[in-house]
């Protein structure tokens, strides 16, 4: 008899488009584990790509999930629902003060963002976005043409017209790069897929002064690196500079799929009606599962601990990787670490599979470490010893040629 393993693998391969390659069926989450269809158990330092940043089937979010599907699950954003402004407030209340768009995924935020910036620069003819190097904003056209990678954008020219990227981190080439035309410069404060580099503090300062200039709009990026993943609500925060717009997605609903993009109030009305749309922005059901968050991060020291276990986890790591001549660096801020190798992390990311530890991989090779914000200090030491047992392994690897 097939096992469900088996069964499923061979479903997926004839039905689904080979967009991705998954080679394992998980069939059960709860907290910082995760579980196979063989009943293997597994620590999770990836939470489905900084998604489940309260780890899986958070009390809070799952019960707050069952009351609204039991309640109004959808009703169009032709009508009002009572959840969706509650979320809004919450979300601006710990932001600057603006508004909120809502959809459904971090690419669609950026689109929403980028239509933000271009209605506000063509009143004055500009209509160019800067965005950086190794920058990821997502898969579709105008978020393909913002990414700062053109593998990703190889077999679906021509490229949508208007933007152009240059290195991150270099004041001096994005302020050589700037035109009349430039409407706005868009950037990851810390980039995730690109390999976890964070933004210097300095320069982000001074972008901001440059944009504030140049009548510039600067846009962050916070779908990876916000939501509380760095140890501030918002990513800019951990930065002291505000944008005049950001992106969210990923972690919003610990799972269920929602996109958003808050914009300073002076510029409240840009995105008017009849200008921008989308059908699920803002279900109840969903913003049900989003306030769920935010209350769990204003009861359950989320932050607090995310700041103290990114610290303990990035420290360890160092002087774990000090033994090993093949890791460069550990970098990151918050539980959003990156392990820089010499060489490919793939194998590395094997290997910590191989020890039930669930990772990612960053750039060509950067090993990603993305766990929930509330892993206790035991999980963090599980986690380091399973990483130990993997890079020991790889070493006796690379020693064997
Ligand atoms: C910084 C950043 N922006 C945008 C996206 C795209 O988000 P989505 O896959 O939800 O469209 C991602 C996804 O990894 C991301 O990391």
């Amino acid at each position: 008899m097939e096992s469900l393993y088996e069964e499923t693998l061979e479903r997926y391969r004839k039905f689904v488009m080979p967009t991705y390659a998954p080679k394992i069926l998980f069939v059960r989450g709860q907290g910082t584990r995760l579980w196979d269809a063989d009943g293997r158990e597994y620590l999770d330092f990836a939470t489905g790509i900084s998604v489940c940043n309260l780890g899986h089937c958070h009390k809070g979010v799952t019960s707050a999930i069952q009351k609204q599907a039991e309640t109004l699950v959808h009703v169009s954003n032709l009508y009002m629902n009572g959840v969706m402004p509650r979320l809004a407030e919450k979300l601006i209340e710990n932001c600057f003060d603006g508004v909120v768009f809502f959809c459904n995924s971090g690419a669609e935020a950026n689109e929403g963002m980028f239509k933000f910036a271009r209605k506000i620069g063509n009143k004055s003819g500009r209509n160019e976005i800067i965005s950086m190097d190794n920058s990821f904003h997502g898969r579709t056209l105008a978020t393909l043409a913002a990414t700062g990678r053109a593998k990703y954008r190889k077999g679906f020219e021509p490229d949508m017209p208007g933007f152009k990227q240059v290195p991150f981190n270099d004041f001096d080439a994005l302020k050589g790069a700037i035109t009349p035309k430039t409407c706005a410069v868009v950037l990851e404060p810390v980039q995730g897929e690109g390999g976890v580099l964070p933004a210097n503090r300095e320069y982000l300062q001074k972008v901001r002064s440059l944009c504030d200039e140049k009548n510039i709009l600067l846009l962050f990026d916070e779908v990876q690196c916000g939501t509380g993943r760095i140890g501030t609500r918002y990513a800019w925060q951990s930065f002291g500079v505000e944008p005049d717009a950001l992106s969210m997605a990923k972690a919003i609903a610990n799972g269920l799929p929602m996109g958003a993009l808050i914009v300073k109030r002076k510029y409240a009305e840009t995105l008017t009606v009849g200008t921008h749309a989308s059908t699920f922005g803002g279900t109840p059901l969903v913003s049900a599962a989003a306030l769920a968050v935010q209350e769990a991060f204003d009861r359950e020291n989320v932050l607090e601990n995310c700041q103290l276990t990114g610290e303990y986890l990035r420290e360890n790591l160092a002087q774990i990787g000090q033994k090993y001549p093949f890791v460069k660096e550990v970098r990151g801020m918050g539980l959003m670490i990156g392990v820089v190798l010499d060489r490919e992390a793939a194998t590395l990311a094997g290997l910590c599979l191989k020890q039930n530890l669930v990772v990612l991989t960053a750039g060509e090779t950067v090993l990603r470490l993305l766990p929930p914000l509330n892993l206790t200090r035991a999980e963090a030491d599980e986690g380091l010893k399973r990483i130990g047992v993997a890079l020991e392994e790889l070493n006796s690897i690379i020693q064997k040629g």
